[in-house]
């Protein structure tokens, strides 16, 4: 494995056209713009539409992060898709889109890391890579967290949006080079935020439709905790593994999930307000896309540069947490490297 590297070459990213606002939420429960804008900094948030799944939304994903790499679909070795709200239990969403974008040559699989998804995708990604298995992988994020949330429940209904974002690896540079990772899980604290229902525990049934329990639970004020926490230990434990000041991070690309969070763990891993990546005004919570979705953000302003430090950073359901530096090699405009 020594001497070899992994990069993104390319991203690709697809937001739904529907808007949910504050203004809509303030309609179907009793909150208010002022009261969500103050406690979790967003406006609103895209939403699918009822015909639109997970698989759609990540497969015009990927076909966008192929046509930037020009790559026939057909050159594609494997999808690994991360998602919470997949299409099915099974098949797998990968397959799914395998299938959609025609990457007939294609392994596929779906991974759970649930809003730590992107960072666990993109280090399973890289090990292919390094291991000399494949040369050409797709690393898709899609969710339809609407279709799993329950708006009639003000503690959650105004956090989530879908979309999705992925990502083309390759052994090669110019690109993204994808360094030190740090990843971690605490299963002991499943139960802060979780699907009850729908596996093999809670089956369907009239009883738990009728219960709600085919919608996301969370303690929120305990996952706020946590969230902070695990993602400032990673964070800072990926910049001391990588042997960097946090002076050297260009941009940290933290998970999107509250601006509260992403505010905490910018201050207590020392990046000024400046180099923080904060999309989730526009956007919400879109789980494990979010990631990809702002740094599709950073690349369209055409902020990033030729050597940059990107700290990603992420934390979710499990609970999981992650964290990863991304180096520039070259040019990466446009979600594109040259
Ligand atoms: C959900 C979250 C925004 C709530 O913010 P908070 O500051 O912790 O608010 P609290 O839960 O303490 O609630 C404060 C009050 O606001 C109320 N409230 C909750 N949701 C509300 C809403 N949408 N509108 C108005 N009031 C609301 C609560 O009922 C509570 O009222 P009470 O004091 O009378 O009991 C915040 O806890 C959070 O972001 N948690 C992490 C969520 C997350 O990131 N999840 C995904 C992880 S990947």
């Amino acid at each position: 494995m020594t001497g070899k590297k992994a990069y993104i070459s390319t991203l690709g990213t697809y937001l739904p056209k529907k808007i949910l606002t504050n203004q809509d939420l303030e309609k179907l429960v009793d909150t208010s713009d002022e009261w969500i804008l103050l406690r979790t900094g967003m406006k609103e948030r895209h939403i699918a539409d009822e015909g639109e799944y997970t698989s759609d939304m990540g497969a015009k994903a990927a076909k966008i992060a192929l046509e930037r790499a020009k790559l026939d679909p057909s050159d594609v070795d494997l999808i690994i898709v991360a998602t919470l709200s997949p299409d099915y239990t099974f098949p797998s969403t990968a397959c799914l889109i395998q299938a959609q974008i025609g990457a007939k040559n294609a392994a596929a699989f779906d991974i759970q890391a649930a809003c730590t998804g992107m960072i666990y995708a993109l280090s399973i990604g890289k090990s292919f890579i390094l291991s000399g298995m494949y040369k050409n992988i797709l690393i898709v994020a899609s969710e339809k967290l609407s279709s799993i949330t329950d708006y009639k429940d003000r503690n959650t209904c105004i956090l989530f949006g879908d979309g999705a974002a992925a990502c083309l690896i390759r052994g090669e540079g110019p690109g993204l080079e994808i360094g030190t990772i740090s990843l971690g899980a605490d299963g002991g604290q499943s139960g802060l935020l979780y699907l009850p229902g729908g596996g093999c525990r809670n089956p369907a049934t009239t009883e738990t439709v009728n219960e709600r329990m085919h919608y996301l639970k969370m303690d929120g004020k305990e996952v706020f905790r946590h969230a902070v926490r695990r993602m400032e230990l990673a964070a800072v434990s990926c910049i001391n593994d990588a042997k960097l000041d946090p002076l050297d991070i260009a941009y940290l690309v933290p998970h999107q999930a509250n601006t509260r969070i992403i505010d905490a763990i910018a201050k207590r891993c020392q990046i000024p307000q400046e180099r923080v990546v904060n999309v989730v005004k526009h956007y919400g919570n879109t789980s494990a896309s979010s990631i990809g979705l702002a740094l599709e953000q950073i690349s369209v302003e055409h902020k990033i540069k030729n050597k940059d430090n990107l700290l990603l950073v992420a934390f979710g359901a499990g609970l999981t947490w992650g964290s990863l530096i991304l180096t520039v090699e070259g040019d990466f405009k446009n979600g594109t490297s040259s």
